[in-house]
């Protein structure tokens, strides 16, 4: 075989940097002190001593059902243009799941330029993330909040999000590694920026990060600048509402707010909540690696009792194929191997079903779930029921 499959080489970096210019563009000179996962958390494919291409693994996890899933995040898949269409990527996906499974992960997720290579690697759409603009005007809901500058080492800042965060499905369980690239994130905003707090009793109740963007120096009596939101999150409607008038405080001269934030949770906050336009909502895919830790690891709603008898297709990952019978109940699931295997399903369907992104009556009349009675599917739906899988960052 022409191509060999191994760690990023130390003192590859940089070559790695500009094929990932070449792949998603971007003049950004490279940074050796730039944030990178590990070397054995990249997985790269060699020409010989040429590096033809790339992919992370970020260390992470994700909130499910109130419960840390641990994560792999796989992020930069690069292939360099002369080495493309030689099946390298399906190559660097096939030895990452299997790292992800030597590393006892339990799923990964990624956002996709192109679904057909991680569908054909067990990954399926799994949530969202949606990018939503609104006038700065209409995000006052009213009061005077009570705002602090803060630095965005404040540990205030972490605690607070990973109180909100363990309520929402798919948001990250974020580590070190990955609070890091969401600070890399707010920084790669253009100044002026700022990270407020919103204090009520001597406590942070919520966090506005934002940027003020001038995109004209030209004198003008029009909106002078956009705004846009990286870290925006609240432990109550109270909070949020405070957050989002600080921003509206801004509406004299704001154009609009950008917001990386749920849509339909805005849309439910401000007065005039049609005045949302939500600008994209792209899907991330995520891949069941270790489907049983994963059923494992999860929460489920406390008074669902379900059991469905599957037959899970995974081609890539035996561990995972076969019949298996999954039983929910007090809040715990099991995925145990043997069973009737009733319902035949994809890995990537089951993911799908997992995170609580994909209703299973919808699986079903797509043709995805065969063998599927309606018992099944009801069961299906107590079993991952929940708030609908979302993302605010991007790795
Ligand atoms: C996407 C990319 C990584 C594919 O690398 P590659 O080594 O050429 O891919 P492979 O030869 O292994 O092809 C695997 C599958 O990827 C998909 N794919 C590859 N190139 C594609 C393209 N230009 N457009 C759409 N899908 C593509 C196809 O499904 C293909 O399978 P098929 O040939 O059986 O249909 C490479 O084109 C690249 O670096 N692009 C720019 C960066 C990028 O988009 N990365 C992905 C980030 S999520």
């Amino acid at each position: 075989m022409r191509y060999t499959i191994e760690n990023l080489r130390d003192g590859d970096q940089e070559r790695a940097h500009q094929i990932a210019a070449q792949s998603f563009g971007g003049n950004r000179p490279f940074d050796p002190s730039a944030l990178l996962p590990s070397l054995d958390r990249t997985i790269a494919a060699y020409d010989g001593q040429a590096l033809a291409g790339r992919l992370k693994i970020v260390d992470s996890a994700q909130w499910f059902g109130g419960r840390s899933v641990s994560m792999g995040g796989v992020s930069g898949v690069i292939v360099a243009p002369e080495y493309r269409r030689r099946g390298i990527a399906q190559r660097l996906l096939d030895a990452s799941l299997q790292r992800m499974h030597e590393m006892g992960t339990a799923i990964s997720t990624l956002y996709a330029t192109t679904a057909t290579l991680y569908r054909s690697r067990g990954y399926e759409f799994a949530g969202t993330t949606s990018i939503a603009v609104l006038d700065a005007g209409d995000a006052d809901m009213g009061g005077s909040p009570n705002a602090e500058l803060i630095g965005w080492d404040d540990p205030r800042v972490r605690a607070l999000y990973n109180r909100v965060a363990q309520s929402r499905n798919g948001w990250l369980d974020r580590t070190d590694y990955t609070w890091a690239s969401a600070w890399q994130g707010f920084e790669k905003l253009p100044e002026p920026r700022a990270l407020y707090g919103i204090v009520r009793a001597d406590n942070i109740v919520a966090v506005a990060g934002y940027s003020c963007t001038s995109p004209s120096i030209a004198p003008s009596f029009d909106a002078h600048f956009d705004m846009h939101t990286r870290f925006l999150f609240a432990q109550d409607g109270a909070g949020l509402a405070d957050a989002l008038t600080l921003l509206a405080l801004h509406g004299p001269t704001a154009g609009v707010i950008e917001f990386v934030y749920p849509t339909d949770e805005l849309r439910l906050s401000i007065r005039q909540g049609q005045r949302i336009t939500e600008k994209e909502r792209p899907a991330w895919m995520t891949r069941l690696i270790d489907a049983k830790a994963a059923i494992a690891a999860r929460g489920f709603t406390a008074d669902v009792t379900a059991e469905v008898h599957l037959d899970v297709i995974d081609p890539q990952l035996p561990h995972n194929h076969g019949p298996r019978v999954l039983q929910i109940q007090n809040g715990t699931g099991v995925l145990e191997t043997g069973g009737r295997g009733d319902v035949s399903v994809d890995v990537g369907d089951l993911a799908s079903l997992y995170t609580g992104y994909s209703d299973a009556g919808m699986l079903r009349a797509a043709g995805r779930l065969a063998g599927a009675e309606t018992g099944d599917v009801e069961a299906l739906r107590r079993a991952f029921s929940g708030s609908a899988p979302h993302l605010v960052d991007f790795f």
